[in-house]
């Protein structure tokens, strides 16, 4: 799937992103808001909760339903057994969130902020999807179970749709919060040193160099000597240089396209 692949039709059009201020909001709607308990309450993640950089609200998709058993799913469409994800409570609770008037079929509104839909079928997450995503100030992210989303979703409503890569788990959720945590870590002022995400693998565009703590000899596997010279320069040549090869090695398809390279 190629890179500009948005894989939505209507639901595309959102306004570009606005300068971006310190403060993220994220919207979850899902159907199992407990999940979210834990993962993303902790280490940087957590930290950019409680500093204000990060107001994460999930949500209950269930409290858009209007019916005693407060209905999500329902059967598709032409049998095959399988449960579909409702529109009509995605549809309700992304514009109550937004404060938008319903989306119909013959209006043309951008939507404010990226509507995400996680499915096998978007595009995969990779540096330059988080780094895109990252620029806004606010995203909504829909978790899907059973067989996915009612297809009038990903045409009317969802703006991005993305995937973690070419197989199924049972439920958006943990894509869901692995995604939160690749954003919003390229946020300014999340992760305390800048440089650390600058230099992290695919950032720019290879893999990072090897890494080593003390001890210097841990049973005899000894440290490279360039980094106990303490020569800054040297340091510097030595990590370019295992970065390029370690990319060479196991990601040419990284170095394919760089200056100097001729599509190798
Ligand atoms: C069992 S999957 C549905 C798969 C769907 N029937 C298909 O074949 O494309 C249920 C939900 O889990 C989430 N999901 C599963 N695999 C995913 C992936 N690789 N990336 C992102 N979300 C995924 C999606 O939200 C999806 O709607």
């Amino acid at each position: 799937m190629g890179e500009e692949y948005r894989g939505s039709s209507e639901g595309g059009a959102i306004e570009a992103p606005a300068a971006q201020a310190p403060g993220m909001r994220i919207d979850v709607l899902t159907v199992l808001p407990a999940m979210f308990v834990g993962p993303l309450d902790h280490s940087i993640i957590g930290r950019a909760r409680t500093r204000g950089l990060l107001d994460l609200r999930v949500h209950d998709l269930r409290d858009w339903t209007h019916d005693r058993h407060r209905t999500t799913d329902d059967y598709a469409f032409g049998g095959g057994g399988g449960m579909v994800m409702k529109p009509e409570p995605l549809f309700e609770a992304v514009e109550d969130l937004l404060g938008i008037p319903p989306r119909l079929p013959d209006g043309r509104e951008p939507l404010p902020c990226p509507v995400v839909m996680m499915t096998p079928q978007g595009r995969r997450l990779d540096h330059a999807y988080a780094q895109e995503l990252s620029r806004y100030d606010r995203l909504i992210f829909l978790a899907g179970h059973y067989e996915g989303f009612d297809e009038r979703v990903r045409q009317h409503l969802a703006t991005h749709e993305l995937s973690l890569g070419d197989f199924v788990v049972t439920g958006g959720e943990i894509p869901v919060m692995l995604t939160i945590d690749a954003v919003v870590r390229l946020r300014p002022g999340v992760v305390g040193l800048a440089s650390a995400t600058e230099t992290d693998s695919f950032a720019a565009g290879l893999l990072e160099h090897p890494q080593y703590t003390r001890p210097a000899d841990f049973r005899g596997w000894t440290v490279p000597e360039q980094l106990l010279s303490g020569h800054h320069a040297q340091v510097a040549r030595w990590r370019a240089e295992q970065s390029l090869a370690r990319t060479a090695e196991r990601r040419p398809d990284l170095l394919a396209g760089r200056p100097g390279r001729q599509g190798s």
